[in-house]
């Protein structure tokens, strides 16, 4: 991965992940050096952000190097200065750039410009850092992801694209059932199936919740309006009724299934308040995964010794 861009999680192989993976279980495990001593980071966000700046920030804390964020309002990509420019100024400055971006293009356009590595710190396209702590999370509460579950219950959006072809990367079904007018795009899910040919991992679309979690190990669920479709809200509560993740639902699931959710979190919409509070629940325990796993990434893709 030493020097690469992570754009999509498919840009990763099954043992890029694994490796990823293990790096970042080494690391929780208090195995960390700062490999990355005089590195930077340049963390350049269009939306808001808790867990992916603070973890990015704190992973380049400790492995001895640092972050700068900028703000949207200080950069204006794309309307104070053009994308392609920002890409090859901060390469002058910056050893990686991670961006959060609304259109998936921004971040390809990032990268094809920029000579340093660029991370997708999510886009409206795909979120590969929260699916690859995500896997990091399942392999720790389960010790394997072949012969594993996934539903995801809600919108198709970035991080249902990304957890797809993450668990076609490793051999673990993944189910979702979305309303229409919602789902992940055919092509999408033909690459998913794809890629899950080689794994064994089956990938199934459905409308019916239920059928999606039946015997379910892992029940996800992501929130119904992203950020930037604030607008829509009304309109997908209504597309998206009888989605919701509660308690009802989860009984279908296996009786040892664990609920997953990125978070922020919209209670009362897509999770109930039982469920994410309840004991399958492990949302806190994957939010702090976030930061082992964004360690492991950037070590990986920054670090001298980085493969
Ligand atoms: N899950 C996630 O990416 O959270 P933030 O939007 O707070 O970074
Ligand atoms: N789908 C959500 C994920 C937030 C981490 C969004 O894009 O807003």
């Amino acid at each position: 991965m030493h020097g690469r861009d992570l754009i999509s999680i498919a840009d990763l192989s099954p043992q890029d992940v694994q490796r990823v993976v293990d790096t970042s279980l080494a690391m929780k495990n208090g195995h960390s050096s700062p490999v990355l001593k005089g590195k930077t980071l340049a963390l350049l966000f269009e939306k808001p952000s808790l867990r992916t700046r603070v973890s990015f920030d704190v992973a380049m804390q400790q492995l001895g190097g640092h972050a700068l964020y900028l703000s949207p309002a200080e950069v204006g990509l794309g309307e104070r200065e053009p994308v392609a420019d920002v890409a090859r100024v901060l390469s002058r400055y910056v050893d990686a750039i991670a961006a959060r971006t609304f259109k998936h293009e921004t971040v390809e356009e990032l990268a094809r410009w920029a000579d340093v590595p660029v991370i997708n710190a999510l886009s409206d396209g795909e979120h590969p850092c929260q699916a690859l702590a995500d896997l990091l999370t399942i392999y720790e509460k389960k010790g394997r992801w072949q012969g594993l579950v996934l539903s995801f219950v809600g919108d198709g959006n970035n991080v249902a694209r990304s957890l797809m072809l993450g668990s076609a990367l490793v051999g673990m079904d993944f189910r979702i059932a979305a309303p229409r007018g919602y789902r992940i795009s055919r092509a999408l899910v033909d690459k998913a199936e794809g890629v899950g040919a080689a794994s064994g991992a089956a990938i199934a679309c459905v409308e019916s919740p239920q059928e999606a979690v039946r015997g379910a190990d892992v029940v996800y669920t992501d929130v119904w309006t992203s950020m930037g479709q604030e607008g829509e809200r009304a309109e997908r509560r209504r597309s998206f009724d009888g989605y919701q993740v509660n308690a009802e639902l989860l009984a279908l699931a296996s009786p040892g299934a664990i609920v997953m959710h990125d978070l922020p979190a919209h209670r009362g919409e897509e999770i109930a308040d039982e469920v994410i509070e309840g004991l399958q629940s492990v949302v806190f325990d994957q939010a702090e995964n976030r930061l082992h796993a964004q360690k492991a990434v950037l070590a990986l893709i920054l670090g001298e010794e980085g493969a």
